[in-house]
Order: structure tokens, then C-alpha cells, then sequence
């Protein structure tokens, strides 16, 4: 495995790669990496010849005030997950993502505003900016995304949808700890009573899509359900949205008519901001 941390040199490496024919499969990451990574770049290694991660930061996808200096960082140990996984590790600098005078920001309209949008201003522009630099840097085939950020993966669709973008982007399924929480870095945040607690998300996702297989199609009856859900977990502390959106516009629904629906939402538990979300997409 090796590791670059120059733009030029992963750029021309990767285009040499594809010169002689090879596939490229990316998982750009933030680093602290747990199963749900590695699940993603188990399924890129069996769908390309060459595996690219990158371990980045974005410092433009924190809003004010949130975490970015106590995010998780483990560069060493992450290193070592990704021996066997992938063949190059991107690893950049700030400066080489962003020179004192960047200023260019990539923006999708209306599906950033939605969801975690209000709660996380400008996460999603930094989040669209990042991702097309390292696309443009990486030059994939494909690039894989994990399903837990229901938001973030269907905005790259629509980015590369919207810009030509000549790859493939790939949801996979979220990874889940025994209890139902999704994997995330920002779990290494919750105390233990605080992890036992954060199961309720789920719980309250799988109440709903309960509910909406057994016929309930009004949104709102369907968002009580999951707010009852959450309200019987004393350690969940705010909700900040919980409800059916369409899985393609993000818009939020009011009468459920389609069969491609997700439920998600967005909660604090402790002092740790938790996300999920639960695709239907098998109504009768
Ligand atoms: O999901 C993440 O870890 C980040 O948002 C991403 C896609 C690596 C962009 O910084």
C-alpha cells in the first residue's frame, strides 16, 4: 500500500492506471475508520482492479461551532485497517486541498436545505466541494458512500448527475452495531449509557417503517410514531427532525403515494448530534 499526499501525484498516478486499462474504485474518508469503511472498501476492492481511500479532514464541511478540532483523528491506526484493502492511500494537506486563496464552492440547490440542513449550514456545500476535487484529484471509476449518510450520498448523485461526472457513485448499506446503531466516528464521542441510548434512533426508524407497511400513508402520523419512539429515551435530549422524505428529491412528504420513501432523522444524545435513516422501498 502506498501513500500519497501530493494532488499531482495521485492525479497522474491514477491516470496512468486507467492509460493501462485498470478500474478505480475510491472511498474518500475522514479518517477514523470502523467497519462501516472497511465495508465499503471490501465492496470496491471486489468491484475494481485498484483501491483508492483518502483520509481528509474538510475543514469546510464543520459548521461554526462544531467539532472540528476534537473530530476524531487516527492517521496511524487507520494506516493499518487499510493494509490489504486498499493500494494507495490519498492523504493531503490542507493547503494542497485549499491554498490561502481558494474560492471556489460547489452548491446543490434545494436537496442541501433539506434534512440536516437547517441544523448544519454549509456542510453540504463543503461537503459537494470537497468530493469533486477529490473526484477530479482521484479520477474513480467508481466511489463508494455508506447509505448511513442518506443525504450526503444522494447529493454526490445528483452532483454527478448534474455535472457529467464520469463515474459511477455507490450507496452500500449501513453497518450496524448488535443494539441497531449505525457506525459512526462520531460514536467514539458517547459514553456507554449514551451508545445504549443512541439505539433508540433506530428503533424509532423501524416503528415508523412499521407503521408505513402496514398502510399508515400520512407523513405526520408516521413522524408521531417515530417522536413517541425517541420520547420514551430519557438520554435523547433533542430531535431535530424526524421524518418521511421522497429517497430521490429529499423532499418531505405529506401523503406517502410513492414506494421509494426514506425515513430519517436526526437526533442529540449527550452531546453528540446522531443521524439514520431506513430506505422503503417495498410498499404493496
Ligand atoms: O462522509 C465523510 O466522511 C465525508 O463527508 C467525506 C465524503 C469524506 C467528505 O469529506
Amino acid at each position: 500500500m502506498e501513500t500519497i499526499r501530493l494532488a499531482r501525484v495521485m492525479r497522474e498516478t491514477a491516470i496512468k492506471e486507467k492509460r493501462n486499462g485498470k478500474s478505480i474504485g475510491f472511498v474518500p474518508t475522514m479518517g477514523a475508520l470502523h467497519e462501516g469503511h472497511l465495508s465499503l472498501l471490501r465492496t470496491a476492492r471486489a468491484e475494481n482492479d485498484i483501491v483508492v481511500a483518502s483520509i481528509f479532514v474538510n475543514p469546510t464541511q464543520f459548521s461554526p461551532g462544531e467539532d472540528f478540532d476534537r473530530y476524531p483523528r487516527s492517521v496511524g491506526d487507520d494506516l493499518e485497517k487499510l493494509e490489504g484493502l486498499a493500494d494507495l492511500v490519498f492523504l493531503p494537506e490542507k493547503e494542497t486541498m485549499y491554498p490561502p486563496d481558494f474560492s471556489t464552492r460547489v452548491e446543490i440547490e434545494g436537496m442541501s436545505g433539506a434534512m440536516c440542513g437547517p441544523f448544519r449550514p454549509g456542510h453540504f456545500q463543503g461537503v459537494a466541494t470537497v468530493v469533486l476535487k477529490l473526484f477530479n484529484i482521484v479520477q474513480p471509476s467508481r466511489a463508494y458512500f455508506g447509505q448511513k449518510d442518506y443525504q450526503q450520498a444522494a447529493i454526490i448523485k445528483r452532483m454527478a448527475r448534474d455535472l457529467d461526472l464520469p463515474l459511477e457513485v455507490i450507496v452500500c448499506p449501513t453497518v450496524r452495531e448488535s443494539g441497531g446503531l449505525a457506525l459512526s466516528s462520531r460514536n467514539a464521542y458517547l459514553k456507554p449509557e449514551e451508545r445504549k441510548a443512541a439505539a433508540a434512533l433506530y428503533r424509532a426508524l423501524q416503528a415508523g417503517a412499521k407503521a408505513l407497511k402496514e398502510g399508515q400513508r400520512e407523513a405526520g402520523l408516521i413522524g408521531g410514531i417515530m417522536r413517541k419512539a425517541l420520547s420514551e429515551e430519557p438520554l435523547v435530549s433533542q430531535v431535530q427532525y424526524i421524518s418521511a422524505y421522497d429517497a430521490e428529491t429529499l423532499k418531505e412528504l405529506v401523503i406517502i403515494e410513492k414506494n421509494n420513501v426514506v425515513l430519517a432523522g436526526a437526533v442529540v444524545v449527550g452531546t453528540t448530534r446522531l443521524i439514520d435513516n431506513l430506505l422503503v422501498n417495498d410498499l404493496k
